[in-house]
């Protein structure tokens, strides 16, 4: 669990990078990921100090998820491509990097935005 802070990602890189070393996975893709995920749910998602849940973990046929809890019931919103706008970009770039994502509410409030991977070998 991380605190909602700008500080966090790294941290969130780091356990990510750390993780993805012990399944033998290239971590680039996840790194990215993660990090757009986690400031969403910092950004969007959250108060100062409110919690931030990041988890990793492997599914049975290898993919490999990456995904941020937060308290917000808000769900991410795709926009529309935009090349004037300097936001809105992090969903479209995590669509074009995973196999798939979504999001699921939390049955004590609040939601998880996951993003499946394909497993690269390192
Ligand atoms: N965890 C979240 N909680 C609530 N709303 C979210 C969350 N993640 C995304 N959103 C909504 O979806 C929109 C699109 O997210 P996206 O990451 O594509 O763009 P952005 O965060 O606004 O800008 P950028 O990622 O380019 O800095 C956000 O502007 C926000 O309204
Ligand atoms: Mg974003």
């Amino acid at each position: 669990m991380i605190k909602a802070d700008a500080g966090a990602i790294k941290q969130v890189r780091d356990f990510v990078a750390v993780t993805f070393g012990a399944w033998r996975l290239d971590d680039d893709v996840a790194r990215t990921v993660i990090s757009e995920l986690a400031t969403n749910a910092i950004r969007h998602g959250s108060r100062a100090g409110d919690p931030v849940v990041v988890r990793a973990y492997r599914r049975d046929d290898g993919a490999a998820v990456v995904e941020a809890w937060d308290v917000s019931d808000a769900p991410p919103i795709v926009r529309p491509v935009n090349f004037a706008a300097e936001s809105g970009r992090g969903l479209l770039l995590i669509e074009a990097l995973v196999r798939r994502w979504g999001t699921r509410p939390l049955s004590e409030g609040g939601k998880v935005v996951w993003a499946e991977l394909e497993p690269v070998p390192a």
